[in-house]
């Protein structure tokens, strides 16, 4: 995802020549691409994008586990330009860093007002320019809000611009609701002949439905000289791209259309709604090609998988699940139902049922949950168990080794085959420091215990129920810190008289009385663990 600088010396038309800069020993093993590499990408993202009514600039809206502009800039790489150049307006300190994190090499053109998008494509220009010393060669420009455009799509699209020989080739689509979009004009012989907007068209014109996708392919040298001569003398008061389209037509030069049957791919956001519909529709996608690469999804209606988000063949996943940021899921692991996963390795075959987990590792064919909390750092070994109502965090669980039921395990590294007793806390915070608990191997820790760390129990060692551990523990010892039991007998009836405690205890030694047994259950000298399984 990460590309470093990508400047390359030639331009389409210079055919076969196609050749990139490389580096002392860098293996020549990447074929020229099939299509023309074009001079550019211009990304627009400028525009304030108003109506989401938000502090976050709209293209930085996170959907499908990337930002908007982030899903673009993965398609503009695609077509391998010389130049990525992206349009930044007034809020470029939020969007200028986030572009340059994908794209270091990317080139970011101020547009101090909004003037439309033919004004945002001239600053692009302007900034090609001085990088390039030329806007040769093939320019594509495309909207930084088109969340599901695919890279094939905008190679299609340079490749139908560069056969054709046009100074123009437009994106288009036709969709049942046009409304708002710029329509695509075409003479008797079909040939495009420009882009009316919604404010300008005529009745007639807004019946049609083959709309302006915003993504065009253009003649770079063209586009410069077009974008020099159009005016702002229009409803809007903007300059229009589209006026382009018009002018090439004047000036005699092609313009062409290509088509797309895929009008989802084309659709911007402008609001939070349309956002969350495209959102639906990319989160459908995913599934359907994890679904075809040999994943199990038994609802999707209900699962949410991340673009980035990697499963391998026979991964299950249970209704209520949602995997996001880098979440990697290994063959014939079984994931839900009910868990969200960010940024979660689970290994093959590991089960993973009702947890939420950040930044961690579950080892192959281990046993996750049910309503288990992984907090990052959490790396548990190969056939290991966490358990119901167990948190964990920076916490480093060995191979098979177990924490089962009801704990809290932070900053601590338990042994390969060690079992932690029910309840137990690792008390790593002291209110100032946090400190670290080593549990050795094959240690059996019982139930209820707290290590207060910094505390270290040795390899095959055990505790008693109870034990607060505050002192290290040899290895092969059993450690026992709860104090010796003690009974006051007819406590409950001289110090709770007349209640239903004392009347439950007066009925039961009434009882034991004549049978004789030992009602309380206690007579027991065992002072070590009693583990739970
Ligand atoms: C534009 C097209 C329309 C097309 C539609 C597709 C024009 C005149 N109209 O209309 O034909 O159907 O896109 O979605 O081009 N931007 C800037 N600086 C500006 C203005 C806009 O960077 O000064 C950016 C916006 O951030 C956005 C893109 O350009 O990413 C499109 O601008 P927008 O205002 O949404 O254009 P539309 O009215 O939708
Ligand atoms: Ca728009």
């Amino acid at each position: 995802m990460r590309i470093k600088r990508r400047r390359f010396d030639s331009y389409p038309g210079s055919q076969c020549s196609v050749q990139r800069p490389r580096s002392a020993g860098e293996t020549v093993t990447d074929p020229a691409p099939q299509h023309p590499r074009p001079a550019a990408v211009v990304v627009l993202a400028a525009g304030n994008g108003t109506r989401m009514r938000s502090k976050l600039m709209k293209v930085l809206h996170p959907v499908g586990g990337r930002s908007m502009i982030g899903h673009v800039l993965t398609a503009a790489l695609h077509v391998e330009p010389a130049y990525l150049v992206a349009v930044v307006g007034n809020s470029r300190e939020q969007v200028g860093p986030h572009i340059l994190e994908q794209v270091p090499s990317a080139l970011l053109a101020v547009q101090e007002t909004q003037e439309g998008t033919g004004h945002a494509v001239r600053v692009a220009l302007d900034a090609l320019r001085e990088a390039a010393g030329t806007t040769d060669g093939v320019v594509v420009v495309m909207a930084g809000d088109t969340p599901l455009m695919q890279g094939e799509t905008l190679t299609g699209l340079v490749e139908a611009h560069a056969a054709a020989g046009q100074a123009v080739t437009v994106l288009t689509a036709e969709v049942p609701d046009p409304f708002g979009y710029g329509r695509i004009l075409r003479d008797e012989s079909g040939a495009v002949t420009a882009i009316v907007e919604e404010k300008e068209a005529t009745p007639e014109q807004a019946a049609v439905r083959e709309i302006n996708s915003g993504i065009f392919a253009f003649d770079g040298a063209f586009l410069a000289d077009a974008l020099a001569r159009i005016t702002n003398d229009n409803a809007k008061g903007e300059y229009y791209l589209t006026d382009v389209v018009h002018i090439a037509r004047g000036d005699g030069r092609a313009v062409g259309a290509h088509r797309i049957v895929d009008v989802m791919q084309t659709e911007g956001v402008n609001d939070r709604a349309q956002l969350a519909g495209l959102g639906a529709e990319l989160n459908r996608r995913v599934l359907d090609r994890w679904m075809r690469a040999g994943v199990t999804v038994v609802d999707p209606a209900t699962t949410w998988i991340d673009a980035d988000v990697v499963l391998e063949r026979d991964v299950t996943i249970l209704p209520g699940v949602q995997l996001l940021g880098a979440t990697v899921v290994g063959e014939d692991a079984v994931v839900g139902p009910d868990c969200t996963l960010k940024d979660v390795e689970v290994g093959p075959g590991a089960k993973v049922v009702r947890t939420h987990g950040e930044l961690a590792v579950i080892g192959a064919r281990a046993s996750v949950g049910p309503f288990s909390y992984l907090r990052p750092g959490t790396e548990l070994g190969a056939g290991g168990k966490i358990g119901g109502f167990v948190e964990t965090k920076n916490a480093q669980i060995g191979d098979g080794a177990k924490v089962p039921h009801l704990s809290y395990v932070g900053d601590a590294e338990i042994g390969a085959g060690a079992n932690i007793g029910a309840g137990t806390i690792f008390a790593n915070y002291d209110g100032v420091t946090k400190s670290r608990t080593k549990i050795g191997k094959q240690a059996r820790t019982a139930s209820n215990n707290t290590f207060v760390a910094p505390v270290e129990v040795g390899d095959g060692a055990a505790t008693g129920a109870g034990t607060v551990v505050r002192r290290d523990v040899p290895a092969g010892a059993l450690a026992v810190s709860a104090g010796p039991q003690r009974e006051i007998p007819g406590w409950t009836l001289r110090k709770r008289a007349g209640t239903p405690m004392a009347a439950a205890a007066e009925a039961a030694l009434a009882a034991s009385a004549t049978s004789h047994t030992d009602p309380t259950g206690l007579a027991r000298d065992d002072d070590s663990g009693a583990q739970s399984e």
